[in-house]
């Protein structure tokens, strides 16, 4: 890509004018503002400073040096020693004309290709899936699908909470209270409803807990009911799973762990990592200003383990299992405090290891009160009816722009455009920021929503079913109206921002760029006439590029979980 390359030209120049400085982090960017040119580095000033040289006379000297004109305009020096760099209009269309003839436009495909697991989602058993889960599920498929199309090796895991206390009380629940018709009809609900019943009685306690130390002794009974329990649970998941076309390659639960934590305590002790406190098993943090008064238990007196043994196991397995370079979890943010103390352990216990370990949190979908998102009754929303509700609400507003489509098509439309909306909701907010639920907002055709997009791509192939396409193999793009070039360099950072989102963990970067693009297209699309332009190859050129912007729409849509639709 052509920022890769003037990013390598700018670091030779610097390399030759500072032969012992460390040009590594002489970077080029993309310019916030177009005025100032395509791209830019203001990385000289701070090598400059470093070395208490004068900016201005740095860059004069490394532009002096610098060989970028296959690509570039003279490069501009501006302020105190901002590089800007123009492309030529030559140099774009040869770039465009590449990536016509490309498998994936605008994507550099990872020479080294990096293998990252992606742990999302994760509900637990026999609670239903709820509004809090979406920010999990939707967030991960997207890291995991950006990860993929850059080339890299994703390994999607789903860490079920099958295991923990709760247990006693749905054992307990479903020997004396279940009723089977329920069971049979709504699973979840049924197993909701037995283990809230069992939890308000103190008085139960002790018989709860009776089940709890039997299912961990290995009763067959229990064992049974328990795995029963896991499949019920595992039906509704899937169920949600299919609708949001969402896969994992494993689902591994905690309870997988279970024979590898006596192990992992054991280490830790002797170690000298873990420590006896009070009865249990702690590991503390006296360097750590944050952590000095927070140790984790890894067993609790009772000689559990817990959720960072668990953790810790877990962790083992997948080095073990799939070498990552990178491990990425999904959770809210009010698991901070477990990740920073489950890597830290981590490192202490293994420090050879040298894989990224990442704790990807966000925030907290809130209702339009401000307050924790609820249902009117104020219970917590289910995935479930919260999809069927978008697909609903979508389904007034597909019928209101297309009358005359016929019922089965709408509901279709619905669906794609519901759930895209819901999706891109999420996705397209700062991830750490909470976020106030809204219908319409989400579901609006203007503005930054999955609707808006989804209506620009129908835009571009509308197109295409009032003309036939060339042969794309013999379009020659010769982009040179402004509107054209600015469209056209704005594909060209396709690859940039998926780069960009793979290394924050931030899909939003990728909202904000297909925003945009649509914006491009737009302007494009009044300024330039496609099927009435001047000539033959004037018109073949701009179909080339309506072809292109479709095809980076419904790919970058696609890396976010996002269907598109022919018509809407
Ligand atoms: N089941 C947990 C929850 O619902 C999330 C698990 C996240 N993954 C992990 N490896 N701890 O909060």
């Amino acid at each position: 890509m052509i920022q890769g390359h003037i990013e390598s030209r700018l670091q030779a120049a610097a390399a030759a004018v500072l032969p012992d400085a460390d040009v590594s982090r002489v970077l080029v960017r993309v310019c916030a503002d177009a005025k100032h040119g395509d791209f830019q580095s203001n990385a000289l000033m701070a090598l400059a400073k470093q070395r208490q040289m004068n900016p201005r006379q740095l860059a004069t000297d490394v532009v002096a040096q610098l060989d970028v004109a296959e690509w570039c305009e003279p490069v501009d020096i501006a302020g105190p020693g901002f590089l800007n760099f123009r492309l030529r209009a030559d140099a774009v269309n040869a770039a465009l004309q590449t990536a016509l003839a490309s498998e994936s436009p605008f994507i550099t495909i990872a020479a080294t290709p990096r293998t990252v697991v992606v742990d999302f989602s994760s509900p637990n058993v026999a609670k239903p899936m709820h509004v809090g889960h979406i920010r999990s599920t939707i967030l991960g498929d997207s890291l995991a699908r950006v990860l993929r199309l850059l080339g890299h090796r994703v390994v999607t895991d789903n860490h079920i909470g099958d295991w923990g206390t709760q247990f006693g009380m749905l054992l307990l629940g479903w020997k004396t209270q279940l009723n089977e018709a329920a069971l049979e009809a709504d699973p979840i609900a049924e197993l909701e409803r037995i283990y809230k019943l069992i939890n308000a009685d103190e008085a139960l306690r002790d018989d709860a807990r009776a089940e709890l130390v039997k299912l961990q002794n290995g009763d067959e009974e229990n064992l049974s009911i328990w795995q029963r329990m896991i499949e019920l649970s595992q039906v509704q998941f899937d169920h949600v799973y299919s609708r949001l076309a969402i896969e994992f390659d494993e689902t591994l639960g905690e309870s997988f762990y279970n024979p590898k934590l006596a192990g992992v305590v054991e280490d830790l002790v002797s170690q000298k990592i873990a420590e006896e406190s009070k009865g249990a098993m702690a590991v503390f943090f006296p360097d750590d200003a944050q952590l000095a008064d927070k140790p984790a238990i890894v067993q609790k007196s009772d000689g559990a383990a817990n959720y960072t043994t668990t953790d810790l196991a877990t962790l083992q397995h997948r080095l073990a299992e799939w070498a990552p370079d990178e491990i990425v979890y999904v959770t809210d943010g009010r698991q901070q405090l477990h990740f920073q103390q489950l890597f830290k352990i981590f490192r202490r216990w293994q420090p050879e290891v040298t894989a990224r370990l990442e704790h990807v949190w966000f925030g907290s979908i809130l209702g339009p009160d401000g307050k924790p998102f609820k249902t009117r009754s104020g219970e917590v929303v289910r995935l479930a009816d919260l999809l069927d509700e978008a697909q609903e609400r979508a389904f007034t507003v597909v019928s209101e722009k297309n009358a005359d489509l016929d019922e089965t098509q709408r509901r279709e439309i619905a669906r794609v455009v519901g759930l895209g909306a819901l999706k891109y909701a999420d996705l397209s907010n700062n991830r750490q920021t909470d976020y106030i639920f809204d219908w319409d907002k989400m579901l609006a055709l203007q503005g930054n929503t999955a609707p808006y997009l989804q209506y620009a791509y129908t835009r571009v192939r509308s197109i295409f079913r009032k003309v036939d396409a060339p042969d794309f193999n013999n379009v020659t793009i010769a982009a040179t109206a402004p509107e054209e070039l600015a469209l056209a360099k704005h594909l060209m950072n396709f690859g940039q921002t998926l780069e960009m989102v793979a290394d924050d963990h931030r899909p939003n970067f990728l909202c904000n760029y297909l925003f945009e693009l649509a914006g491009h297209f737009s302007r494009f699309y009044e300024a330039c006439p496609v099927l009435k332009a001047n000539n033959e190859s004037e018109r073949e050129s701009r179909i080339a590029l309506c072809e292109l912007t479709g095809r980076v729409l419904k790919t970058g849509l696609d890396a976010l979980g996002i269907e598109v639709t022919e018509v809407m």
